[in-house]
């Protein structure tokens, strides 16, 4: 009999959790919600005994799981109750936020925290449904409401939510989320990462109340090399989607269009256009749209440009443009935390215009949603990752699932901003077969979802040994990529400064190319002649020698140095020089700018210039 039980809710938790991460709900960014942002509790648990019974079974997936089961919230009935957890007599923690910056103990911490916030509600009506809406989970979540297990989703730095309709009450609702940000083998990123691994409820978590038939998703883009044609399509979900009328309003362009579902609940649009104001750096101009039905309307803000590649160069709305940018991590180093809110956001991209940027690199993961709508507004195409880093587990099915999933959210939120320009498919992965199948895969199914943006990644460069000082790409991934991209270090991890003169590059692809990242340590106030490692003498070198040699690729049409500040990584340990943080930022973590700062700046002065 346990076992056909234990089949059963094995069962009902795949059909939940599945059921439960099949959904999309687009523009959650805008839509009325309430928040669950504010103190949480929580218990730290780094035997995950509140997961695992002593014989290492999932509580969740018992039949009569104990006391012992965390997500269950239990509380004793009576004096002889045994029960060695409370989460109401436990510590809180800011959510969103990661558990590392905001408890000294768990500053190294990797393992599982447990989160529970508890809430009233009023009675949700019977022609409304109700999310619950996570802006990312670093690394794996387990998801449970009022002691149901709603699902899992792995993955830190992507968006995902489960329908909770039918469960929320009016009194003593409790969202518990097990946090699990151990590194794996099979996961993505994998073990290695030259990054601080912050773990927790790292963005917004807020319930978003929809009618029973909603919209759940569109894309509103210029069709891809039209820039007169606006084309996409509106989605409904629920139990009554087809022949629904819906109206897509953009007043600037006076566009009031009434469109019909078919039977799946789309409604497909290409509309002609006439006067547009297209969305570029110089004019982040974003129209209002609005997309309505009967019993909703969600408003958006929406810029209309295109972006494509002619043979060696890259148009943004038919005219060849220079990608001024720098790589961001998504970390405040004022707060020395994961980055979450608006007013970092807000911090990074103010620095990275100060520099003269129209371009940033969110390495190496989709940052928060903040920073994408905010790059539209202040005019910063933005190159999105999915941590697809280093040494993946190329030939794990699971593994390439739990990356396309990665891509597919990511996708799917940042799909109508004019900002992305690029999806990043990898970051520096060593060339074999699986891998190079392993992003092919991922590149096909991003053209699929998204037929209007470049596709690229961080590609893999050599020399050849008869002339170690002529560059070439040898990737085969090379040939599926839009944009050429590769990170190279010469005169840091590869011979001294004086070595970047007598680089040539040998490019047979005719493909534009964007250097992804090149760099040098410096600690901030440190000085020497520029032979001494980690001055910002010698960083300042490589930035002059660096800028002078890629002048030499007659298809380089942009660049993100590595990086625009200091950032924390478990693998930097130089005392008194890195003390836990990659020191190859332009700006200190206290936001102090190096000598090599003005030397990028005023490259970005020139050839602004020059491409005006
Ligand atoms: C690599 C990698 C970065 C890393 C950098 C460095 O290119 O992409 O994530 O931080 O080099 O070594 O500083």
């Amino acid at each position: 009999m346990n076992k056909i039980l234990l089949l059963l809710c094995a069962l009902v938790t795949f059909l939940v959790s599945s059921h439960a991460q099949d959904n999309i709900l687009i523009n959650a960014y805008n839509r009325p919600s309430t928040s669950l942002n504010g103190a949480w509790s929580y218990i730290v648990d780094p035997y995950e005994t509140g997961y695992y019974d002593y014989r290492y079974t999932p509580h969740d997936q018992s039949a009569n799981p104990g006391n012992g089961a965390f997500y269950l919230n239990a509380k004793p009935k009576d004096k002889t109750d045994m029960i060695e957890y409370d989460f109401d007599q436990s510590p809180t923690m800011q959510i969103p936020g990661d558990w590392n910056s905001q408890v000294e103990k768990l500053y190294y911490y990797e393992g599982t925290v447990w989160y529970k916030k508890s809430f009233d509600y009023k009675v949700l009506s019977k022609d409304k449904k109700i999310f619950l809406s996570f802006g990312a989970v670093n690394y794996r979540a387990d998801v449970y409401f009022n002691g149901k297990k709603l699902g899992v989703h792995e993955g830190g730095f992507t968006p995902f939510n489960f329908d909770i309709t039918g469960l929320v009450k009016e009194k003593g609702n409790f969202v518990i989320v097990k946090v699990d940000n151990k590194r794996k083998k099979e996961a993505v990123p994998t073990l290695n990462t030259d990054w601080w691994n912050y773990g927790g409820i790292t963005r917004d978590v807020k319930l978003i109340e929809v009618p029973e038939t909603f919209i759940n998703d569109y894309f509103i883009q210029l069709a891809p090399k039209n820039k007169q044609l606006l084309s996409g399509y509106i989605a409904l979900k629920g139990s009554n989607v087809s022949g629904k009328k819906i109206a897509l309003n953009i007043p600037e362009l006076k566009i009031n269009k009434e469109l019909v579902t078919d039977s799946t609940g789309r409604a497909v649009f290409s509309i002609k256009l006439n006067k547009i104001t297209f969305w570029s750096p110089d004019n982040p101009f974003l129209y209002d749209v609005f997309v309505k039905t009967n019993d909703e309307e969600l408003q958006d803000q929406i810029g209309l440009r295109t972006i494509e590649t002619q043979e060696q160069n890259i148009l943004l709305n038919g005219k060849s443009i220079f990608l001024r940018g720098i790589c961001i991590h998504e970390e405040n180093p004022l707060r020395q935390n994961r980055a979450y809110s608006l007013e970092d956001a807000k911090l990074l991209l103010t620095w990275a215009k100060e520099l003269g940027c129209n371009y940033v690199r969110l390495a190496h993961y989709p940052h928060n949603e903040h920073v994408v709508r905010l790059a539209d507004q202040m005019g910063l195409m933005v190159w999105e990752e999915i941590p697809v880093y280093w040494t993946i587990q190329w030939d794990n099915p699971q593994t390439y699932a739990n990356a396309e999933n990665q891509l597919k959210e990511v996708i799917n939120r940042d799909k109508n901003r004019a900002s992305s320009i690029i999806w990043s498919m990898a970051n520096e992965t060593p060339v074999s077969k699986p891998r190079t199948d392993f992003l092919l895969r991922l590149a096909t199914k991003t053209r699929e979802l998204d037929p209007t943006r470049l596709v690229s990644a961080a590609l893999e460069i050599h020399a050849t040994d008869a002339d170690p000082f002529t560059k070439t790409i040898d990737d085969p991934f090379a040939n599926y990529v839009d944009v050429l991209s590769f990170n190279q270090y010469v005169g840091w991890y590869d011979g001294l400064p004086d070595k970047i003169d007598r680089i040539q590059w040998n490019i047979k692809q005719n493909k534009p190319v964007l250097i992804s990242e090149f760099g040098a340590d410096a600690k901030y106030g440190l000085h020497g002649d520029s032979l001494t490692r980690w001055s910002e003498e010698y960083q300042k070198v490589v930035y002059e020698k660096t800028i002078k040699m890629l002048q030499r690729i007659p298809q380089w049409r942009g660049v993100t140095p590595w990086i625009l500040v200091d950032f924390r990584s478990p693998r930097r340990l130089l005392p008194g020089v890195q003390d836990g943080f990659n020191r190859k930022g332009l700006l200190s973590d206290k936001g102090e700018k190096k000598a090599a700062y003005e030397v990028l700046k005023n490259f970005y002065r020139l050839i602004k210039k020059l491409y005006e």
